[in-house]
């Protein structure tokens, strides 16, 4: 059974989140969905409220689990036996950030391997920030999120109405 990591802050879980579960899938057998509650990022939502909308989003895909985790990555991945680290690759400017990332992991633990996945290209400009701009601003997001997701951010914004 090849299980794998798939660790990010997740505020919220977007549509291009999922993409990346549904093809970390077609390489793993099981995916754990690592909700981190990043202070250094000031999140929107509660770490629980991450967790739970993630579980949501990923309801309908077998083998996922979520769960969130403190401390350092390596440690966690290794904790739970998973055998790699997923993230998404969406654009050149990620891969900067992704390279130290990775290799900085790597050193940490030198059988750990991260694997880049490259999102559907609807999704390659998708980030967490530019849905909270579009819901705070009470844009249209159907299109990025699910509906309870949406639902969520707009309660949040003050738009519920919608
Ligand atoms: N679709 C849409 N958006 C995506 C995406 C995709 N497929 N893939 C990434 N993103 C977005 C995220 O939503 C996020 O957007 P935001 O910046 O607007 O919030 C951004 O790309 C990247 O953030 P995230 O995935 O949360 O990663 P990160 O760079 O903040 O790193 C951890 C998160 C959890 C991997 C990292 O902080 C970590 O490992 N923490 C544990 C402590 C540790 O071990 N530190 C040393 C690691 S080197």
């Amino acid at each position: 059974m090849r299980l794998a990591v798939y660790p990010g802050t997740f505020d919220p879980i977007t549509r291009g989140h999922t993409d990346i579960v549904s093809r970390s899938l077609s390489i793993f057998d099981r995916l754990i969905v690592a909700v981190a509650p990043n202070p250094r990022k000031g999140a929107l939502l509660s770490i629980e409220e991450r967790v739970e909308l993630a579980k949501i989003a990923t309801k309908d895909f077998a083998n996922v689990e979520v769960e969130s985790f403190n401390g350092l990555l390596v440690e966690y991945v290794r904790q739970r036996g998973a055998h790699a680290i997923i993230r998404g690759l969406r654009a050149v400017s990620d891969f900067e950030h992704e390279f130290q990332m990775a290799l900085l992991n790597r050193k940490l633990d030198e059988r750990l391997e991260t694997v880049f996945l490259m999102p559907s290209e609807e999704y390659s400009y998708l980030t967490s920030s530019i849905v909270k701009e579009l819901a705070l601003f009470g844009g249209e997001l159907e299109a990025f999120l699910i509906p309870e997701v949406a639902k969520r951010l707009r309660e949040k914004y003050g738009h519920e109405t919608r």
